[in-house]
C-alpha cells in the first residue's frame, strides 16, 4: 500500500490550517456580522464561541483526523462503521461550497485587473451588475455565459487543481508556504493606508461602540457561532483531512489554539481595516457610518471600488493589493475545501490522486460555470443562504451529539490528544463538547427551523 502523505513541517500544517480559515468570511462576513450584532459588545458572544466550541471543535477535528488517518469519510468509518456517512455528508457541503466560491474568487481576480485603471468606473454597482456579470439582459436567461466571469474562472480552477494535483506537501503546503505570508503583509498594507485615511476614526468608533443589550438576544449569540463555524472551516470536513496528514508525532491542541488565534486576530484586522475604509468614505460623502456599512458581495464589489476611486493618492495600486489579497484569501480555503473531497473518492475507490483531482475537481469546475452565467448571482445568493442557514451548524451538531453521546469517544480522544500535545486539555474540553456546543447549536437549528419554515 503506498504510504501516506504527510506535511514536510509543522509550520506547513498550520500554514495551511490557518489559510483554509482565512478566507472571505474574515474579510467581508466578520466585519458586518460584528457591527450588526453588537459592535464592541459583539466580542463577548464571539470569544465564547470561540473558546467553548471553535477551538474545542478544532481540537476534536485535528484529533478524529490524525488519530483514524483518513479523509474525512474514511476517518467516520474507522471511528465506527456506521458513521461514514457523517464524512460524506460534511464532504457534500464542501463541494457545494466550493462551486460558488470559486466563482467569487474568480471576480476578485477580474477586479484585480479593473483596480489598475479604475476601470470600473463611478457607478461600481451598475458596473457590477450590468456591465460585468451582465445580469441586465435577462436574468431569467441563464443559459449563457458570461465571458468576463468565465476566464478567470478557468484559471482558478487551474491553479487549485495544480496545486492539489502535485500533492500535500509540494503542492498544498508550498502554496500557503507563499499565499499565507503575502497575504498577511498585503493586507496589513492595507489596512495601515485605511486606518490612516481621514474619516477612519469615525469609522472605527461605529464598528467598535458597544452596544450591550443586543447580547441578550439569542439572535446576536447564533451569529457569533455561525460566524465562528463558517470561519475556522470547522464541520466542512476540512480540519479532519488536513490534520490526517500529520506526522504520528504531533501537537494536536497546540496547533488548534494557534489556528484559532490566527484566524481571529485576522477577522479583527480585516474589521479594523473595513471599517476604517468605510468612515473614509462616509466622511468624504458626507453621511454616517451606518449608511455605508455592508457585507458580502456589496461590500467587496460595490463599496469597495467606490472607496479606491476616492482615494488621494495610488488608487490602482491598493485597489491591485486589495483584490489579489481577496484571491489569496480565497485560494487557500478554496485548495482546503476541494482537497476534502478528492481525498475521500481517492480513498473511497482506491483511484490515484490525479484521477481523483481530474473527477473530483474537475466535476465542481464544470459545476462551477452555472454561476457564471447571467443568472449565476442568483443561484450563488441561493446556495450561499442554504448551505449557511442549513448546512454547517448542522453537520457540527451532528457531529458533537454522535461523538459525545452516542459513541462516548471524548475520554479515548482526550487522552489521544493528550498523549501527543504540550498543552494538556481538562474536564472543560468535554463539557465544551458534550453539553455548551450541542444546547447552543441544537438552539440554533430551532431557531432557524421556526424562522424559516413556521
Ligand atoms: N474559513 C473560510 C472563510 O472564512 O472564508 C470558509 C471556507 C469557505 C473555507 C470556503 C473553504 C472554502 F472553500
Ligand atoms: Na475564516
Amino acid at each position: 500500500m503506498e504510504k501516506r502523505a504527510q506535511w514536510g513541517t509543522r509550520a506547513g500544517f498550520i500554514l495551511a490550517a490557518v489559510g483554509s480559515a482565512i478566507g472571505l468570511g474574515n474579510i467581508w462576513r466578520f466585519p458586518a456580522t460584528a457591527y450588526e450584532n453588537g459592535g464592541g459588545a459583539f466580542f463577548i458572544p464571539y470569544l465564547f464561541a470561540l473558546l467553548t466550541a471553535g477551538i474545542p471543535l478544532l481540537v476534536m477535528e485535528f484529533t478524529v483526523g490524525h488519530k483514524f488517518r483518513g479523509s474525512a469519510p474514511l476517518s467516520f468509518f474507522r471511528m465506527n462503521k456506521k458513521t461514514e456517512w457523517l464524512g460524506w455528508w460534511a464532504v457534500l457541503v464542501a463541494f457545494v461550497i466550493s462551486t460558488y466560491y470559486a466563482v467569487v474568487i474568480a471576480w476578485a481576480m477580474s477586479y484585480s485587473v479593473f483596480a489598475v485603471n479604475l476601470s470600473w468606473g463611478d457607478d461600481t454597482e451598475g458596473f457590477l451588475f450590468s456591465d460585468y456579470l451582465n445580469l441586465s439582459v435577462d436574468p431569467g436567461q441563464t443559459g449563457s455565459l458570461v465571458p468576463g466571469v468565465f476566464i478567470p474562472l478557468v484559471l482558478v480552477w487551474l491553479v487549485t487543481l495544480g496545486v492539489l494535483f502535485a500533492g500535500v506537501k509540494k503542492g498544498i503546503e508550498r502554496a500557503n508556504k507563499i499565499f499565507i505570508p503575502t497575504l498577511v503583509v498585503l493586507f496589513l498594507i492595507i489596512v495601515l493606508r485605511a486606518i490612516t485615511l481621514p474619516g477612519a476614526a469615525e469609522g472605527l468608533q461605529t464598528f467598535f461602540e458597544p452596544n450591550f443589550e443586543s447580547i441578550t438576544s439569542g439572535k446576536v449569540w447564533v451569529a457569533a457561532y455561525g460566524q465562528i463555524f463558517f470561519s475556522l472551516s470547522i464541520a466542512f470536513a476540512i480540519m479532519i483531512t488536513y490534520s490526517s496528514y500529520l506526522p504520528k508525532k504531533s501537537d494536536i491542541t497546540n496547533n488548534a489554539f494557534i489556528t484559532g488565534f490566527s484566524n481571529s486576530s485576522f477577522e479583527l484586522l480585516a474589521g479594523i481595516g473595513v471599517f476604517g475604509a468605510l468612515g473614509f468614505m462616509a466622511t468624504q460623502n458626507n453621511v454616517p457610518v451606518e449608511d455605508v456599512v455592508s457585507g458580502g458581495v456589496g461590500l467587496a464589489f460595490v463599496v469597495f471600488p467606490q472607496i479606491i476611486n476616492e482615494f488621494p493618492a495610488l488608487n490602482g495600486l491598493f485597489g491591485f493589493l486589495f483584490f489579489i489579497s481577496l484571491v489569496l484569501a480565497g485560494l487557500s480555503s478554496l485548495i482546503s475545501i476541494t482537497e476534502t473531497y478528492v481525498a475521500a473518492i481517492k480513498e473511497k475507490f482506491g483511484i490515484s490522486r490525479a484521477a481523483a483531482v481530474g473527477f473530483g475537481g474537475g466535476l465542481s469546475a464544470v459545476l462551477s460555470i452555472l454561476f457564471a452565467t447571467q443568472g449565476g448571482l442568483f443561484f450563488l445568493d441561493a446556495a450561499d443562504y442554504f448551505i449557511n442557514q442549513f448546512g454547517i451548524a448542522f453537520v457540527g451538531l451532528v457531529e458533537v451529539v454522535v461523538i459525545a453521546w452516542f459513541l462516548r469517544n471524548l475520554n479515548s480522544f482526550q487522552s489521544h490528544a493528550n498523549g501527543i500535545s504540550d498543552l494538556r486539555l481538562g474536564g472543560w474540553w468535554k463539557i465544551c463538547l458534550g453539553v455548551i456546543t450541542p444546547v447552543v447549536l441544537g438552539y440554533m437549528m430551532f431557531d432557524l427551523f421556526k424562522t424559516n419554515l413556521l
